[in-house]
């Protein structure tokens, strides 16, 4: 099982929810966070002095999933939350020992 951590512009959360939901995704954590990548944030003239606007708001998608799905979800993020334009976001993948579903006490994918 891996976690799927997609960090996207806010403006995609609806598109990519969606498009999650039609690939039959189980489930998913949505969190809005601040961030930033290469540049940095922007830079802004405030009284005369350059001030650094380092954080950008985003959406934190996070997704655990079977293995054999992790590719098809991958490309899904990308195609729907790409812009083209720097700041499009970025994807972590990383690995998941235990599922627990409380309801019903099962464990693993049996639990996703
Ligand atoms: N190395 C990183 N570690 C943790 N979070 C990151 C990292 N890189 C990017 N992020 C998160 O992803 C968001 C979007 O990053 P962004 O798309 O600007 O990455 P980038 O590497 O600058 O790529 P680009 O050049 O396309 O803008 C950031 O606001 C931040 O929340
Ligand atoms: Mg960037």
């Amino acid at each position: 099982m891996k976690r799927i951590s997609a960090i996207v512009r806010p403006e995609k959360l609806e598109p990519l929810k969606e498009a999650l939901f039609a690939a039959s995704i189980s489930g998913m954590t949505i969190t809005q966070v601040m961030g930033c990548g290469n540049q940095h944030g922007w830079s802004e003239y405030f009284r005369g002095t350059e001030v650094l606007l380092n954080m950008i708001p985003k959406v934190k998608f996070e997704l655990i999933v079977t293995d054999e799905t992790v590719d098809g979800i991958v490309e899904l993020i990308c195609k729907t939350a790409a812009t083209g334009e720097v700041g499009d976001g970025k994807i972590f993948i990383s690995p998941v020992e235990e599922v627990v579903r409380i309801r019903t006490r099962e464990h693993g994918e049996a639990a996703i």
